[in-house]
């Protein structure tokens, strides 16, 4: 594994798709399943690209859905890396809605994901640094470090 760093911008992923009613529940919200496997794999994807490493999600923090996504909506899921540790990094994931007519986008859910790294014979990679070179990747990352601090005191405690 490289010990150089990587910026949060190299692991940056974006997916757009269009809700359909498959997705959906009666009243034409997307259902909470399909937007969590959504975060899960977009979520992956950027964690992959910042340590390029067999991972395994490890933890999610609590996830809210503060407005619904409607059929025939766009639903906007991005993910960059905020924090990289030892063997494990933090991704932030954003999903919003798009309406397609008119371009509105409202935030619907913000989720922060631990991923760890794997390997086929169970052995653990040390990750890339994370580089921080503006005030907001800085500002991203002490806030990472305290959202760790906080999930590593409540994992002693159990579930
Ligand atoms: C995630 C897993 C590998 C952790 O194994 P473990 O032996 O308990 O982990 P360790 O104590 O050696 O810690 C390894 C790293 O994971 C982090 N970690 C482990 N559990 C964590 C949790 N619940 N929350 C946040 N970080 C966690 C540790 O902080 C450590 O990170 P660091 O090296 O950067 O400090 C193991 O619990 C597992 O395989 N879980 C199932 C994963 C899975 O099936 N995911 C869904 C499919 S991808």
């Amino acid at each position: 594994m490289t010990s150089e760093g990587r910026a949060p911008a190299d692991s940056y992923t974006e997916m757009v798709q269009v809700v359909l009613p498959n997705d959906a529940n009666p009243m034409g919200f997307v259902l909470g399943g399909h937007v969590m496997h959504q975060i899960d794999i977009v979520g992956a994807i950027a964690a992959h690209r910042h340590t390029r490493c067999p991972m395994v999600t490890a933890a999610v923090d609590g996830l809210q859905f503060l407005h619904p996504i409607l059929v025939g909506d766009l639903m906007i899921v991005t993910a960059r890396v905020t924090g990289a540790f030892r063997t494990s990094v933090e991704v932030e994931v954003e999903v919003f809605s798009e309406r397609i007519l008119t371009g509105e986008r409202q935030l619907t859910s913000v989720a922060y994901l631990t991923f760890v790294t794997l390997e086929q014979d169970g052995a653990r990679a040390t990750v890339p640094p994370l580089t921080a070179d503006t005030d907001e990747d800085r500002q991203r990352l002490a806030a990472a470090e305290a959202r760790r601090a906080i999930r590593l005191r409540d994992r002693r405690r159990g579930p």
